[in-house]
């Protein structure tokens, strides 16, 4: 939209990218992001609006209501792979390159004003001539581990437990999205369309799927999110199962030479609080802002802030992120009292205004 020329690198093919599972909880900045980039139309007539979530303690539930605690932000509830899929939409749309099936990709001469990409794509050798790279390329890309390892710091804490997914067509047990702590392990409640349920439950790392038919997942799941009286989750066909892992990891800083790293290539959060696109989509506001000065003006200070202005907002949805993992999971090997000290912490959050509104104003998204 300013003019400036991207090439936009895809290792996976179509259907993969746009195939694929994953959360969907959008913050105002997230929508506003899309807004401005002209990306919104079928997230304004498919997303689902938000202005509370409900939380459960031991099967009762409570409504904490988002919008009244943070004058009158709320969330939008649209999957990651439909923003996935209108973005590439609009990107082929304008005939901007947008190539998948990209393999061997390397990137060199980060330290230059001229760094390239190198890759294949049907078997033959590419390479790219740039101005920047943005590394956008994920947890397991190839652009992080371009950087010299010295100058890299890393920050990494791995949980001892993971979340069985499912995606289920069954008609709402709520409103809102259900976060529950329960002697038995954390579980979810989200959704995809009025319809259309994605939940979770708290598992084994190593936790075998076969050894949840979908008889045992409905029970479980409706034992740890409560019935609320007569709102209980029903049982209905499961399109998808799989096993989310958990881990909190930083690397700083986020830029090397022309190398700009966003989204979870430099970062991950535990999936408790949906945290992980709304970081990369402000990632991508700061370094988009950055990039536009710099092909505007020729001003350097933007791309030279990068990584200090999106790592501080980072890490406090890192913090919270980790916060509302602990607060409601059960932690394996961890003492009786420690587990009593979170229990009563989900206790007091419940009944202190002050504690919800710290929740609500991290969870519908801190300011960019
Ligand atoms: C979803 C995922 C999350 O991690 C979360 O906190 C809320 C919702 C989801 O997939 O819908």
């Amino acid at each position: 939209m300013h003019g400036v020329a991207s090439v936009v690198l895809e290792r996976r093919d179509r259907p993969y990218v746009e195939g694929r599972i994953r959360a969907g909880v959008l913050e105002q900045g997230t929508v506003d992001l899309l807004a401005e980039a002209g990306v919104d139309a079928r997230l304004r007539s498919e997303g689902l609006v938000h202005h509370g979530i409900e939380l459960a303690l031991d099967g009762v539930r409570q409504r904490v209501d988002l919008s009244e605690l943070t004058d009158g932000k709320s969330v939008t509830v649209y999957g990651q792979t439909e923003v996935v899929r209108d973005l590439i939409g609009a990107r082929l749309n304008i005939g901007a390159p947008l190539l998948f099936g990209v393999d061997g990709l390397s990137v060199h001469d980060l330290d230059s004003a001229a760094p390239r990409i190198c890759y294949r794509k049907q078997g033959r050798p590419h390479e790219l001539a740039c101005d920047f790279i943005a590394g956008c390329d994920g947890f397991h890309g190839a652009c992080r581990p371009s950087i010299p390892a010295g100058a890299l710091t890393v920050y990494e804490r791995v949980y001892p437990f993971a979340w069985l997914g499912i995606l289920a067509d069954t008609p709402p047990p709520a409103k809102e999205l259900i976060y529950a702590r329960h002697s038995r392990g954390f579980a979810l409640y989200s959704m995809r369309s009025p319809s259309r349920a994605r939940c979770y439950l708290q598992c084994s790392p190593d936790e075998d799927i076969a050894l949840w038919p979908d008889e045992r997942l409905w029970e479980e799941l409706q034992r740890r999110l409560g019935d609320d009286g007569n709102r209980s989750l029903k049982p209905g066909p499961v399109l998808e199962k799989s096993i989310t892992p958990m881990r909190s990891f930083v690397a700083e800083p986020m830029r090397y030479g022309r190398l700009f790293l966003a989204g979870d290539a430099a970062h991950i959060v535990p999936p408790t609080g949906a945290k992980g696109l709304n970081l990369a989509a402000a990632d991508v506001h700061y370094l988009a802002e950055a990039l536009i000065a710099f092909y505007g003006n020729g001003d350097e200070a933007r791309l030279n802030r990068y990584s200090e202005r999106t790592l501080a907002r980072a890490w406090k949805a890192q913090r919270f992120s980790w916060w509302m993992t602990s607060l409601l999971h059960n932690f394996a090997g961890s003492s009786a009292f420690d587990e009593r000290v979170r229990k009563a912490e989900l206790q007091y959050v419940l009944g202190s205004r002050a504690a919800l509104t710290t929740l609500a104003e991290n969870y519908v998204g801190l300011p960019f």
